[in-house]
């Protein structure tokens, strides 16, 4: 489980970064303009490590990169590095420092709304292979994950609408309650912090329960298998969208399939669609077949002899996973839902 440290003031990071041989901080362009700067004094002399922003850089050469400066600088294993930026970053930071002679310490500070409530918690790392999502990755915790909603600020509002997808996603699969209170965005940095804590409470709770994503963890992919699909084909058509514009997408479509393999009831499916349209701004899919993104589908990870499974919804606030689903049923639903 990790160990989250809610705080406006980061010089708090300070006593929790003494005792390493070394301190790299990993940025991407983004970051090391608009958040590098409200980090404490004292860590701004550090090692900062410079990887070009974007969905497309999580990957090998980037990783590469970070690998390649911790060694020139003889990082040893009792080095730190601290991932500030969004799910890319915490990703990619997590991934190099988990290999790094055979893993380094890590601190995840999410500079996004995705990174706060997904990608920094949970002790998942990855990059992306051509344009497969995180298809090398290793199960590693961040030692601290540092949440300041004041980050948030620095964000493009796309960002923090796409951010959404993931909010709805915990509300869909674990807190009926949430999904009911979640009727507009909220406004206030208290309101802001509360949603994000019931957020990482539900991931943290079925993480600890299922580290290596065996069993429920799986839950937290509701939405991701088509929603991943979507992603990977706009990287790989050079017309990207966002994750959470792609998970939003995909939420909608994995909500029409739990129609008839979750039981979930068809009020309950219209609802669902029309909050997703509220808050998010789901990706538009007019320029991809189904075909190709059925060939995306068959990478997945959750799948199982060649058979395409789903984390679905049996009701509002109550996910079920291991649904294998025939590609002429998922083709139906895209068609239906998206086309
Ligand atoms: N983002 C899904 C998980 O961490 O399992």
């Amino acid at each position: 489980m990790n160990s989250i440290l809610y705080t406006h003031d980061l010089s708090q990071l300070l006593p929790i970064v003494e005792g390493y041989s070394a301190v790299f901080i990993l940025v991407d362009s983004n970051t090391e303009k608009y958040c590098l700067p409200l980090l404490p004094e004292e860590l701004k002399g550090k090692d900062v490590i410079i990887v070009p922003a974007g969905e497309e850089n999580k990957n090998l050469a980037s990783c590469t990169k970070i690998l390649h400066v911790l060694t020139e600088k003889n990082a040893d294993r009792h080095a730190l590095l601290i991932n500030l930026g969004g799910g890319m970053i915490t990703d990619l930071g997590g991934f190099a420092a988990s290999t790094y002679k055979r893993g380094i310490d890590f601190f995840n500070v999410p500079t996004s709304l995705l990174g706060m409530v997904d990608a920094a918690i949970g002790g998942k790392t990855g990059i992306n292979l051509e344009n497969y999502k995180n298809q090398l990755g290793t199960f590693q915790i961040a030692k601290n994950v540092i949440v300041n909603d004041i980050f948030l600020d620095t964000l493009p509002d796309a960002e923090f609408k796409s951010a959404y997808a993931e909010v709805l996603k915990y509300a869909l699969i674990a807190d009926k309650e949430m999904w009911n209170e979640l009727n507009s965005v909220p406004e206030t940095s208290r309101e802001r912090m509360d949603i994000i804590k019931r957020c990482i409470n539900i991931k943290n709770e079925i993480t600890l329960s299922d580290p290596h994503e065996k069993a429920e963890r799986k839950l937290l992919n509701f939405g991701h298998t088509v929603g991943h699909a979507i992603e990977g084909l706009s990287h790989e058509k050079n017309k990207p969208v966002l994750h959470g514009e792609a998970i939003a997408a995909g939420m909608m479509v994995e909500s029409y399939l739990s129609i008839a393999k979750g039981e979930l009831s068809e009020p309950e499916f219209i609802e669902i669609l029309s909050k997703i349209k509220l808050f998010c701004n789901p990706a538009n899919i007019d320029d991809f077949s189904i075909e190709e993104l059925l060939a995306f589908m068959r990478q997945d990870k959750k799948n199982y002899k060649s058979e395409i499974r789903f984390s679905l919804l049996k009701s509002i606030g109550d996910g079920i996973f291991d649904i294998g689903i025939s590609e002429e049923e998922i083709a139906e639903a895209i068609g239906i839902v998206l086309k």
